[in-house]
C-alpha cells in the first residue's frame, strides 16, 4: 500500500480523512457501492479514487429519495438510481446504438474543437461531472496532454464501478496523466475540486438536461463557487429538433433504453429488498413539446401492489400508472446562454455540429471586476 504522501497534496482543497479510514467505510459489507478498492492504488501512484459518503449514507438517501418519489403523485424516481454497474454498463452500450445520436455527434464535435477549447483555456486540470466510460474525455485528454507536462484528470462519479474501471484504462492510455477519481453524487454538494492553476469542467453528454429549473442553476452555480476567474466550464448540449429523432434516441429498437430504464427497480429491489418486477413495468419515451424535453417513465401494465421491506411500506399501481425516471430537456443557444450567464459564467464559444443537432458551449468563470 502506498503512504498517503504518494499523494500529491496540490490536488486537492481539502483532504479531510487518511485513505484508510475511507477504506473502511467501503469494505463493511454493503451493497450500494461496488467492490472496487478506494484509495490511492497499490500499484499505481498516479492513480487514486476517493469515496464521499459512506454506504449506509448513500442507502439512507436511496431509501428516502424511493419513499418521496414513490408515495407522491404522479409517482417519480431519480435518475441517478440507474446507474448501478449494471446500469452504466447499459448506458454505454446506449451510446453505441445507432438512434443514440447523441454520444456519436457530440465525440465528432470534441474532435473538431476540442484543440481549441483546450488551447483557449489552457488548463492544468480537467475535472469531469458525471464522466462516466470517459470516452468523449479522451479527444479533451488527448489535446491536454500535448499542452501539459503533468496533466490532471478528476474524473466525478456515482457510479463506482464505471469510474474505477475508466479511470484505471486511462491510467494505462495516458502514462503521464494523474488520475483523481471522486466517487460522489453532485446533487447532495459537489465534492471539494482539485486546486490548480487553471481548471476546465467538462459535463458532456447533455447531462445538465436532467435537471429541472432551478435545480440545473443550482448544480452549475456550486461548481462557479468552487472555481476562480478565468477558470472555464465546457457543456454539452442536446438541441431541440424533430420529435421522431429525439424519440427514437430513447426508445431504441433493441430495447436496451428500455432495459436501463427499469434498471432502477432492480436497484431498488436489491438495496431496499423490494418485489418489483420489472416485467409488469413498460418503457414509455415521449418528447414534451411544450417543456422541451424527452420523459422517460414506467407504466405499469396491471393493477398491483409492490412491497418495499427496507421502508416498511407496501406501494399500490393502479394499470396504466406511471413512474417518471426521467426527463432530459433539449436545449437552444439562447436558453443555454441565459442559464450560464446566470450561474456565473459568460458564454465564450459555441460550436454547434454540422446538422445542428448537438452543441458544446464554453462558459468562462467572469474575472472579477
Ligand atoms: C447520461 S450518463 C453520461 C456519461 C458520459 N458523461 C457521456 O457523456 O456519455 C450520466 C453519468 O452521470 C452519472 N451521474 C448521474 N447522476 C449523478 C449524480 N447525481 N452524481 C454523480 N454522478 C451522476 C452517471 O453515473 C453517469 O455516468
Amino acid at each position: 500500500m502506498l503512504q498517503n504522501n504518494h499523494v500529491p497534496d496540490d490536488v486537492f482543497e481539502c483532504r479531510t480523512r487518511h485513505p484508510r479510514e475511507r477504506r473502511r467505510d467501503v469494505d463493511d459489507g454493503e451493497r450500494m457501492t461496488s467492490a472496487s478498492p478506494i484509495g490511492p492504488s497499490a500499484v499505481d501512484p498516479l492513480l487514486h479514487i476517493e469515496q464521499h459518503g459512506t454506504p449506509h449514507v448513500l442507502r439512507d438517501r436511496l431509501a428516502s429519495d424511493v419513499r418521496r418519489g414513490l408515495t407522491a403523485r404522479p409517482k417519480r424516481l431519480p435518475p441517478k438510481y440507474f446507474y448501478d454497474d449494471r446500469g452504466s454498463e447499459l448506458f454505454d452500450a446506449i451510446c453505441d446504438l445507432p438512434e443514440y445520436y447523441l454520444t456519436r455527434t457530440e465525440h465528432a464535435l470534441l474532435r473538431r474543437v476540442a484543440p481549441a477549447i483546450i488551447a483557449a483555456v489552457e488548463p492544468s486540470h480537467l475535472i469531469e461531472l458525471g464522466s462516466g466510460a470517459s470516452r468523449k474525455t479522451r479527444v479533451l485528454l488527448d489535446a491536454l496532454q500535448r499542452s501539459q507536462p503533468r496533466p490532471v484528470y478528476v474524473p466525478i462519479d456515482v457510479s463506482g464501478g464505471m469510474l474505477q474501471q475508466s479511470a484505471t484504462a486511462l491510467r494505462a492510455a495516458y502514462p503521464r496523466l494523474r488520475v483523481y477519481g471522486l466517487v460522489a453524487d453532485f446533487e447532495e454538494g459537489l465534492p471539494p475540486l482539485p486546486v490548480g492553476r487553471r481548471r476546465l469542467v467538462a459535463y458532456l453528454g447533455s447531462s445538465i438536461g436532467n435537471f429541472e429549473p432551478p435545480a440545473d442553476q443550482r448544480l452549475l452555480r456550486a461548481i462557479a463557487s468552487r472555481l476562480q476567474p478565468g477558470d472555464a466550464l465546457l457543456l454539452g448540449v442536446d438541441l431541440v429538433k424533430a420529435t421522431a429523432t429525439l424519440e427514437a434516441a430513447y426508445d431504441d429498437a433493441a430495447g436496451l433504453t428500455a432495459e436501463f430504464n427499469r434498471n432502477i427497480l432492480r436497484v431498488i429491489n436489491r438495496e431496499l429488498g423490494a418485489d418489483f418486477d420489472p416485467d409488469r413495468f413498460e418503457h414509455v419515451a415521449f418528447y414534451n413539446a411544450e417543456a422541451a424535453q424527452v420523459e422517460m417513465h414506467l407504466r405499469a401494465r396491471e393493477a398491483h401492489a409492490v412491497s418495499i421491506p427496507a421502508l416498511d411500506l407496501v406501494v399500490s399501481f393502479e394499470a396504466g400508472e406511471t413512474i417518471h425516471t426521467e426527463c432530459s430537456r433539449k436545449f437552444t443557444r439562447d436558453v443555454v446562454e441565459t442559464l450560464l450567464a446566470s450561474s456565473g459564467f459568460r458564454l465564450e464559444r459555441w460550436d454547434e455540429s454540422p446538422d445542428a443537432a448537438f452543441a458544446l458551449a464554453l462558459g468562462r468563470v467572469e474575472t472579477a471586476a
